[in-house]
């Protein structure tokens, strides 16, 4: 039989959403449904094996957006900077709007702080910051019931953005403007995404004092990246060596780490893992542990 409870997910194809659909597929409260543009890729036929419901939608068409959501309960909404025609703001506006309309009961954005308000008013220009914290403030007008998670950086850029190259003598971290020493804040996002989303999601309903309107901050770690090659090192048996970029060639980005180097980031949350998470039960995976991913991956 059907569980009629279904979450909507957007960026279901990508790193964010796919981490979310394996939390809600292993907890099995809900039903997911797969967003995606393009419902006869690859990526959506897996999804479909798996047992997921695909369905065509497209943040920036907002007509798409009724018919992908009608009959769901929970949203999970991530959207993606730069590539699109239409702002993120404007595609956080539109899946906000399409969410009332069809009464989500719970809507979790993946947003970010705003760099500007963070940086007071230093870096303007790092828009994937102040966009999405721009719907943070669009859905807390909304009368949606929402909350909102944070990530870091991921640990995954090791391959997504091949921040680690394997050598001939072992791996090369590289890291662009980022001072070596400087804490930084990393996620693992195929392992603490689901379960954190999962842990909302469920008991949003029981324990809304504890999970509406709030932000959690999905992430495993507070450490400098000489730490972290020092971890990977100490687990691969090999030297890794960090290398310093002058530029990642993309100004907001550089702004980004620019800013959170220089300013810190997700500093309400003292210690990680974020003890609202822990609160609800959330488990995540110690980061020294991606070392083995790194030794099968790279
Ligand atoms: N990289 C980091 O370290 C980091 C850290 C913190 C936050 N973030 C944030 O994470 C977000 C990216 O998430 P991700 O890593 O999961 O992205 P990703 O792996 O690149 O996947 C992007 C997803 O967005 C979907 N998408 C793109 N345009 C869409 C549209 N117009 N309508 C509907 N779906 C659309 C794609 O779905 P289809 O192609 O199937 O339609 C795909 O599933 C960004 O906003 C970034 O700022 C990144």
């Amino acid at each position: 039989m059907v569980n009629p409870r279904i979450v909507a997910i957007f960026g279901a194809t990508g790193t964010q959403g796919s981490a979310v659909i394996d939390g809600l597929l292993q907890d099995g409260t809900f039903s997911v449904r797969a967003i995606t543009r393009n419902p006869e890729g690859s990526a959506a036929k897996a999804l479909q094996d798996r047992g997921v419901e695909v369905v065509k939608g497209d943040l920036e068409e907002p007509a798409s957006l009724i018919p992908a959501l009608e009959g769901s309960e929970c949203v999970y909404a991530v959207t993606l900077p730069y590539f699109n025609k239409t702002s993120e703001y404007e595609m956080g506006k539109n899946v906000v709007d399409a969410s009332k309309a069809v009464g989500v009961k719970f809507f979790v954005w993946s947003s970010l702080p705003s760099a500007s308000k963070l940086s007071k008013g230093k870096y303007t220009q790092v828009h994937h910051f102040d966009q999405k914290a721009a719907v943070d403030g669009y859905l807390a007008t909304s009368g949606v019931p929402f909350a909102t998670v944070q990530t870091g950086y991921y640990l995954e850029n090791a391959w997504r953005l091949k921040n680690l190259i394997k050598t001939e003598s072992g791996y090369e971290m590289r890291v662009a403007v980022f001072p070596p020493n400087v804490p930084q804040v990393f996620t693992w996002v195929a392992k603490d995404l689901g379960p954190a989303v999962t842990a909302l999601m469920t008991q949003y309903n029981t324990r809304p004092e504890d999970i509406m309107s709030q932000n959690f901050v999905v992430a495993t770690a507070r450490i400098s990246y000489q730490q972290l090659a020092d971890t990977y090192s100490k687990g691969l048996g090999v030297p890794v060596k960090l290398v310093s970029l002058p530029t990642t060639g993309r100004q907001p980005v550089d702004d980004m780490l620019k800013m959170e180097s220089e300013f810190g980031i997700f500093n309400e949350v003292q210690t990680f893992p974020d003890p609202k998470l822990v609160k609800l039960g959330v488990r995540l995976e110690p980061f020294e542990n991606f070392t083995e991913v790194v030794k099968t991956r790279l």
